[in-house]
C-alpha cells in the first residue's frame, strides 16, 4: 500500500461482520466531531457497510472542519455534513435529531496552559450532547489514560479496574465520562463508553513514529516500554458495531489490539526492514499505560489487521515516502502532559 487513495479504500472497506451488524442498527447515525483523524475513514466505512447491507440510513456528521477540503470530500461520499462549533449552543441545538450519535470530538494537545478550553470541551460539552441527544444511543470516544499505569506483565488495565487517570488531559477525559454517566442514569440514555488506545492508519500512530526514528537514526526513548496499538479500520469497525452494545447505566468498554507490545522489539523490527540500527535512550519501566481490550473480542472478533502486517504496512508506507499527518501520538508521555 503506497497511496492515500488505496489506504483509504482499506480502511472504508467493510467486513462481513460489519455490513451484518449495521443491518440491525435501527435509525439514522450522527458522527459528532468528523473531522478528525478517525471520523472521516468512519464515516466511509459506514457508509459502505450500509449500502452494502441494502438498508436506507443517513449518515451525518458535524463538525467545524477546520480542514475545509474534507467537508466536501465526505459530502460528496454522500455524508449530510454541518460545520458547526459544537460549543455553540444554538448549533447545537440546530443539529438533525438522530437514533444514533458516535461522539469522537474532544480535545488533547494543547491543554498545557489551555486547561479550561480542555475541560469544557472534555467535561462541559457532553452534558450539552447528552441532553440534545438524550432518547439516542450513544457510542462516546473515551481513551485508556483514564486508567492507571499497570505493570508490563498484567495483561493491561481491564473495564473492572478503577479509573486513576494522569494529568489534567486525562482527568478531563475521566470528566467526559462520569458526565455522559450521569445523564445515561438521569435520561436512561443508551451508552457505552469506548476506552480507545492508540489506533493508527499510516499517517499518523505510534508505529510511524518509532518507524521514522529509525529511519532518522534519532534516539527512541524506551521510558514507556510498551504499548497498545489497533489498526483504526478495526477500531471504526468497533465504534460502529459499539451502537448495538449501548445500555443505562452506561457500558463501558475497552478497544485496542491484543498484544502488550515493546517499543524496543518494535523499533527492531523497523531496523531489520529498513536497514537502521534503532539506537535508545532510558530504560524501559516497569509499568505502562496499557489496556486489556478482550472483553471486545469476545464481542466482536479479533482484529482483522494483524500487528505483523501494520509493520510491514508502514515500512512500505515508509519507503514509498507516504504522506504523513503530523499530529504524534506522544505516547512517551509519563507525567499526562499533553
Ligand atoms: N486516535 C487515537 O488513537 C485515540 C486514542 C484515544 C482516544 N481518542 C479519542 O477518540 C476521538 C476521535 O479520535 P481522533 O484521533 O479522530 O481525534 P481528533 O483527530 O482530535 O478528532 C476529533 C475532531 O473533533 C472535532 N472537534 C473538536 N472540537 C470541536 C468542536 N468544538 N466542534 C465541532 N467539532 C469539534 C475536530 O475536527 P474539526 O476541526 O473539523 O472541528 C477534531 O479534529 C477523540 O476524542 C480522541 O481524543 C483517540
Amino acid at each position: 500500500m503506497q497511496t492515500v487513495e488505496e489506504l483509504e479504500l482499506k480502511l472504508s472497506e467493510p467486513s462481513e461482520r460489519l455490513i451484518r451488524d449495521v443491518g440491525r442498527i435501527k435509525g439514522d447515525i450522527m458522527i459528532l466531531g468528523l473531522g478528525g483523524k478517525m471520523g472521516p475513514s468512519l464515516a466511509k466505512l459506514l457508509k459502505r457497510a450500509l449500502d452494502k447491507s441494502g438498508t436506507t440510513k443517513k449518515v451525518m456528521g458535524a463538525s467545524r472542519f477546520s480542514n475545509e477540503s474534507m467537508y466536501n470530500e465526505l459530502s460528496n461520499f454522500g455524508i449530510d455534513c454541518y460545520k458547526v462549533d459544537l460549543l455553540n449552543d444554538g448549533a447545537l441545538k440546530g443539529l438533525p435529531d438522530a437514533e444514533n450519535v458516535i461522539y469522537m470530538a474532544g480535545n488533547k494537545f494543547g491543554t498545557a496552559g489551555n486547561e479550561h478550553f480542555t475541560w469544557a470541551m472534555n467535561a462541559y460539552l457532553p452534558g450539552r450532547v447528552a441532553e440534545k441527544y438524550k432518547r439516542s444511543n450513544i457510542v462516546v470516544f473515551s481513551t485508556g489514560n483514564i486508567y492507571p499505569f499497570m505493570t508490563i506483565d498484567s495483561g493491561g488495565a481491564t473495564e473492572k479496574v478503577r479509573p486513576l487517570p494522569i494529568g489534567e488531559y486525562a482527568q478531563s477525559c475521566l470528566g467526559r465520562e462520569r458526565v455522559f454517566e450521569h445523564f445515561s442514569v438521569k435520561n436512561g440514555t443508551k451508552m457505552l463508553l469506548y476506552r480507545l488506545n492508540y489506533a493508527l492508519d499510516l499517517r499518523y500512530g505510534v508505529l510511524l513514529e518509532i518507524a521514522k526514528k529509525v529511519v532518522s537514526e534519532k534516539p527512541i526513548d524506551l521510558s514507556m516500554g510498551h504499548v497498545n496499538v489497533i489498526w483504526q479500520g478495526d477500531a471504526n469497525e468497533y465504534a460502529i458495531r459499539s451502537l448495538l452494545h449501548c445500555e443505562s447505566p452506561a457500558n463501558k468498554l475497552n478497544i485496542t489490539g491484543p498484544e502488550t507490545i515493546s517499543v524496543q522489539w518494535l523499533a527492531e523490527q523497523f531496523g531489520e526492514h529498513l536497514g537502521k540500527n534503532p539506537i535508545f535512550e532510558n530504560r524501559p519501566a516497569k509499568t505502562a499505560l496499557l489496556n486489556n481490550a478482550s472483553r471486545s473480542f469476545d464481542l466482536f472478533g479479533d482484529p482483522l489487521v494483524t500487528l505483523n502486517e501494520m509493520i510491514m504496512m508502514t515500512v512500505e508506507w515508509i519507503k514509498s515516502g507516504g504522506e504523513e499527518i503530523g499530529k504524534p501520538t506522544h505516547f512517551q508521555e509519563r507525567k499526562g502532559d499533553f
